[in-house]
């Protein structure tokens, strides 16, 4: 989405100085103000987060403080967007960047999505009212609409296996969008075939790139998109840390590639990575493939324990990285002047629906 340029005054400001008037403004807001912060956040941001957490964990932080009119969320426009879903009209929400996005929500958009459905809803051998749709929560708020509205549920990378069980009790296939390789790690791990049971539907081509045939035997029809950040890891990258770590423990997030996620020794979501890493023993030895902010804070709050990022090049997120401490100031300096700027407003019509699909994923998986 389009963000106004930072005006001049912020944009020369150090850090020290963002630092001081962002707690300034924390300070005389009070319980007024609530920020929230990803983990994948740069320390300089986080730090003024009053909820860290990954998606699933925020989702609910969000919805926890009704007394606060303002809601900062520190992480990308899709998650701006759920907390927008799931709280009151009187509770505004705000992105400090509206330009920090995610490159995987991008993948699959509405009219490509419906396109899809139409398709399926074409073939013989197929009923589209047993298919039922499951979006990651890394989606555009009309997609978790077109889920609400068709039985599905929304999913995060905290919940998948949970979700997408519940939605095969509900009908034969799931349509699961847009993350290909969260959707077949789960599949995978609730005991379904990569190759037999799952096909990938590409949405620049006739059916997906797929038979008739593909389709009808297919139980999951996997997205065709991916995380920039956790594409890059690979089964070669842990065979280099094994050799390098003797002992070492490889800890990767569900959105990297079925090969890895089979070669490391643990996989989940972000707040699942610190857990099992905080719950180490001193001593113990780390290779993870995640997000670069995310495993150079680890590094630094344990040392005494190895931690390295499975990728040497780093791999920060982009589009995280666009909450800058400069726009954090000046998005909260306005509002403490009483001007809204950055507010995230998902329309009514798109509200009910995707509140319905976010719901149900909190009942299912709660
Ligand atoms: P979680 O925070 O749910 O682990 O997801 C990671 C991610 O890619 C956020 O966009
Ligand atoms: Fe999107 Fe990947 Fe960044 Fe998460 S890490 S916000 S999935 S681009």
């Amino acid at each position: 989405m389009y963000q106004v340029p930072l005006p001049q005054e912020y944009a020369d400001l150090t850090t020290q100085e963002a630092d001081a008037r962002i707690e300034t403004v924390k300070h005389k807001m009070g319980s007024r103000l609530v920020i929230l912060g990803h983990h994948y956040q740069r320390d300089d941001v986080i730090k003024h987060a009053d909820f860290r957490g990954d998606s699933y964990k925020l989702a609910k932080d969000a919805s926890s403080r009704p007394d606060a009119e303002f809601i900062v969320f520190c992480g990308v426009h899709f998650m701006a967007e759920s907390a927008d879903i799931l709280t009151p009209d009187n509770q505004r929400v705000i992105l400090p960047n509206l330009a920090a996005g995610c490159s995987m929500a991008d993948m699959a958009n509405l009219f490509q999505v419906r396109n899809c459905w139409k398709q399926l809803d074409a073939l013989p051998g197929i009923d589209t009212s047993r298919i039922v749709p499951v979006t990651y929560i890394n989606s555009a708020a009309n997609l978790k609409a077109f889920v609400g509205e068709r039985g599905g549920t929304v999913c995060t990378s905290t919940n998948a296996p949970t979700a997408v069980a519940w939605a095969l009790e509900q009908g034969d296939k799931v349509l699961f969008f847009p993350d290909q390789h969260l959707g077949r790690n789960t599949g995978v791990r609730l005991g379904f075939d990569p190759d037999s049971e799952m096909c990938v539907w590409d949405p620049f081509k006739p059916l997906g790139g797929n038979s008739p045939e593909q389709l009808v035997a297919a139980k999951f029809i996997l997205w065709k998109g991916h995380c920039s950040v956790h594409a890059r890891f690979s089964v070669s990258q842990i065979e280099q840390a094994r050799s390098r770590m003797p002992g070492v423990q490889v800890v990767v997030h569900p959105e990297c590639e079925l090969d890895v996620v089979k070669a490391a020794d643990l996989n989940g979501s972000t707040e699942f990575i610190i857990k099992v890493i905080e719950a180490s023993s001193p001593g113990a030895k780390w290779a993870v493939g995640t997000e670069i902010n995310l495993v150079s804070r680890l590094a630094n709050q344990l040392p005494d324990r190895q931690i390295v990022c499975l990728d040497p090049q780093i791999c920060p997120c982009s589009t995280m990285y666009r909450i800058h401490p400069s726009f954090l100031c000046w998005t909260l300096e306005n509002l403490e002047r009483g001007e809204v700027v950055n507010q995230v407003i998902v329309p009514p019509k798109v509200k009910h629906f995707a509140s319905v699909a976010l719901e149900r994923m909190l009942t299912v998986c709660a």
